[in-house]
């Protein structure tokens, strides 16, 4: 189908999504921001009254003693703490139903999730079914819930998917792949702790990949056809604070002043993700997770720099805005001089960084069925600035494929 006819055909269900947005309320996580701030939310979760919490991470977090202290910090205040260390990378169904069954072993009255985006993801979506006793795939779709959920509580450990804020969850499936989506203003955490003292022990393939995640949301955000004022000023102070700390954060892994500025990024480009949503780095990049397994942040590096080229024609003026306003780019430059300033910048990024860019996994074979299922998944849910046919994302894998 030709680019124009795939916008045309998206347009009714944006304009659906459009109308949702404007009168839900999109409620937002209480932050607290900086060293010991999770210390500080377990102290907030036992000061509110919990007195059962189930603590959900994964045996990284786990076997680093990162839980520790958080536990210890529960149980001085006499919080019964029970703990689900089974998440993996891109959690199932069968990781979150696992989880389920902890909380309801553990009579949870609120659960603590401290972990990247995958852990919080599946958090949410146990928080929502143990309240609504529906299955985890009940809930796929949007607004299933119809229901609180049980009060959730998360100490993001990576700086990337924001998912702290959203009012979404990726849950994959252990056969397929296929990744779905659960939305529902219920799954927003009623408070997030920020805290460089967490985030410190990422590796730093793990803070680069994640990093480009957070500013892939912002920039994804930036160009989509919903922005508004207020995702504006989110997304452009998280490109900012990324692009100056992140080649930091991955060199210096305990600089508690770029872990402090990279979770803000994160966090600001995670607000916005709910009104924004993402484009067809993510669309793209989510099929590279599914069939080869590529972790979510490095398949995002992988394809932003082609998405970026792609969108430029459309989103010129946008982009060079943003540029200027960050100081990439002089005032009164010329607007295609200062957009191709932020896309070298992003390259400059990408080149700088622990990431591992080989596309050599995707297979020609396998072309048609991405393309498919990218574009699928963004037609009629993102809001893009311009669209694809096949042949557009066939280039997008070429050019994947040529970084050896
Ligand atoms: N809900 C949303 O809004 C949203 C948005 C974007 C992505 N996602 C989802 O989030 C998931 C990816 O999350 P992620 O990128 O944060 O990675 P992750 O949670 O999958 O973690 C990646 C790896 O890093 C390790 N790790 C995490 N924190 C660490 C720390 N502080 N020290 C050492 N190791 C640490 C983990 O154990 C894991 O092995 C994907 O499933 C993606 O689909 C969700
Ligand atoms: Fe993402």
């Amino acid at each position: 189908m030709s680019a124009l006819a795939n916008r045309l055909k998206s347009l009714p269900q944006l304009a659906v999504i459009k109308a949702l947005g404007k009168v839900l309320t999109l409620p937002r996580p209480m932050v607290l921001f900086g060293e010991h701030a999770a210390i500080r939310l377990c102290d907030s979760i036992a000061d509110q009254g919990f007195r059962r919490v189930l603590v959900i991470s994964d045996e990284v977090l786990a076997g680093l003693g990162t839980l520790d202290p958080l536990v210890a910090a529960l149980e001085a205040r006499d919080v019964v703490v029970s703990l689900y260390t089974g998440v993996r990378p891109d959690p199932t169904f069968e990781v979150v139903e696992d989880g389920l069954a902890a909380c309801r072993r553990a009579r949870a009255d609120a659960l603590l999730v401290i972990g990247g985006g995958s852990a919080i993801d599946a958090g949410k979506v146990i928080a929502l079914a143990a309240s609504t006793g529906k299955s985890p795939q009940a809930l796929v779709g949007v607004l299933k819930g119809r229901q609180p959920a049980l009060p959730l509580f998360v100490v993001p450990s990576t700086s990337g998917t924001g998912s702290e804020a959203s009012v979404a969850a990726v849950i994959s499936d252990s056969v397929s792949h296929v990744k779905s989506l659960v939305v529902d203003p219920a799954l927003v955490p009623l408070a997030a702790a920020l805290d460089p003292l967490i985030t410190r022990g990422m590796p730093a393939s793990v803070t680069a990949e994640t990093g480009i995640d957070a500013l892939t949301h912002a920039l994804e955000g930036w160009m989509s056809t919903f922005a508004n004022a207020q995702t504006d000023g989110y997304n452009r102070a998280a490109v900012r604070l990324i692009l100056e700390n992140l080649e930091t954060a991955c060199r210096e892994p305990g600089n508690l002043k770029a872990r402090d500025a990279m979770a803000l990024g994160s966090h600001y480009a995670g607000l916005c993700l709910s009104t924004t949503a993402i484009g067809y780095v993510h669309a793209i990049a989510h099929q590279l997770g599914a069939r080869y397994g590529v972790p979510h942040g490095r398949a995002n590096a992988l394809v932003l720099p082609h998405v970026l080229a792609f969108n430029k024609p459309s989103c010129e003026k946008r982009l060079a805005l943003l540029a200027r306003d960050i100081g990439l780019a002089p005032a009164g430059s010329r607007d295609a001089e200062a957009a191709e300033t932020l896309c070298r910048r992003v390259d400059t990024l990408l080149a700088n960084l622990p990431l591992k860019r080989s596309g050599a996994q995707v297979q020609r074979a396998d072309y048609d069925r991405i393309t498919e299922d990218a574009l699928t998944e963004a037609h009629g849910m993102y809001p893009l600035p311009r669209y694809m046919d096949e042949r557009d994302v066939h280039r997008v894998l070429d050019a994947i494929r040529a970084v050896a």
